[in-house]
């Protein structure tokens, strides 16, 4: 069976094609995957610009999901699967609308799909099925989650971010320091150079339950805005000590130690949640997904810690890491397996909760 996968939530085109193989271990093989990415366009503005977003995957749509199909060289397949939430709904709306506008042209079921859902399920298309249970951290531009999936295709909700996402971090303090947008893969670079121990900028613990979350436990809950506001001060007093401008750049040696000082502690944050909550609840395995888990140092600690716990640690690729749509490929044949299809009163979500039922 072949799926083809229908990604537009964000800033990114994307169009792949997945095969089951039939083995259970390893259900999934990558055909194709094209991603075409509107960085350039929204770089200008400092940020995604949803207007422009929903416009440029218009533009994009048709030819990335020709593209995906030629280079899978297939011309047909057995089911499209579309992320339907969440998300920019003006963006989602392009993909499910052409979803729907192709599944009903070429007969063929859809698979609505969580985004989410699809970057967990990168894992288990990247490397096979994790060991179950796994505790699995989602961590991207505008999530910071924690799931439990005590089997392929359930996800619990444990913890979340209270405010901002780890990606969102890194690209709020990307553009403090005047290094652009995306934040994350030049924050990365930089961090290398510089050292992590130079500032010591504090790490937040929320210990306290979340008013607007009552089921969720509090201690597993993240919180970034804090870092952020304690590196803007040290920006702010860093700029009155050398007599700098408001918007001036700082020497190049004290960028890189701001961001290696900032990674360390977002770094610690991520890996520290996603073992301790895997030592409670009695996981086989760790799982880290999400575009901020392309972040070398966030790889490489994930694997050390699992190294020394014994415990395997599932990561993508860096290409199946960011947006892509064959993670929702993916996600889409395991739903469809489960039985899962939607009619073609399918809607765009923004909001769309991870164990929705969709009809
Ligand atoms: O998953 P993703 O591609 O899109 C969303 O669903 O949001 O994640 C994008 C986020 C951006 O905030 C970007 O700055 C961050 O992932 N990112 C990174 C790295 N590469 C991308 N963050 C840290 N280190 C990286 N190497
Ligand atoms: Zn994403």
């Amino acid at each position: 069976m072949l799926i083809l996968g229908i990604e537009t939530s964000c800033d990114e085109t994307a169009a792949a094609v997945v095969e089951e193989t039939g083995d259970p271990a390893r259900p999934w093989q990558l055909r194709s995957s094209v991603v075409a990415s509107q960085v350039e366009i929204h770089r200008e503005w400092g940020g995604i610009v949803p207007e422009l977003s929903a416009r440029q995957h218009i533009r994009d749509i048709c030819g990335v999901v020709e593209r995906a199909l030629g280079d899978a060289g297939v011309r047909d397949y057995d089911a499209i699967a579309v992320t339907q939430g969440p998300g920019l709904v003006g963006s989602l709306l392009v993909g499910v609308s052409f979803a729907k506008s192709l599944a009903w042209s070429r007969r063929v079921p859809l698979v609505p799909v969580h985004h989410l859902a699809g970057h967990i399920e990168s894992l288990a298309l990247d490397h096979g099925e994790m060991p179950m249970p796994a505790v699995v951290l989602v961590v991207s531009g505008g999530h910071t989650s924690l799931y439990r999936v005590p089997v392929p295709g359930t996800y619990e909700l444990l913890g979340r971010t209270r405010d901002d996402a780890a990606g969102e971090a890194y690209d709020k303090v990307a553009k403090l320091l005047g290094l652009g947008y995306p934040g994350g893969p030049v924050i990365d670079r930089r961090a290398e150079r510089g050292n992590a121990r130079a500032i010591p900028f504090p790490r937040t613990r929320l210990t306290h339950a979340d008013r607007n979350a009552p089921h969720l436990p509090g201690r597993r809950d993240f919180s970034f805005s804090g870092l952020k506001t304690s590196v803007l001060r040290h920006v702010t007093l860093r700029r009155e000590a050398l007599g700098l401008g408001e918007r001036a750049p700082l020497p190049d040696a004290e960028i890189d130690d701001i961001c290696a000082s900032f990674q360390r502690v977002v770094v610690e944050t991520l890996v520290e949640g996603a073992f301790e909550t895997a030592r409670s609840e009695g996981a086989r395995s760790v799982g880290i997904a999400g575009g901020v888990s392309a972040n070398r140092r966030l790889r490489a600690e994930a694997r050390a810690r699992g190294d020394a716990r014994g415990l395997p640690v599932f990561i993508p690729g860096v290409a199946l890491s960011t947006d892509n749509a064959a993670m929702i490929a993916a996600a889409g044949l395991r739903r469809f397996r489960a039985g899962v299809t939607a009619g073609f009163d399918l809607s765009a979500k923004s909001n769309l909760r991870i164990d929705e039922v969709i009809a």
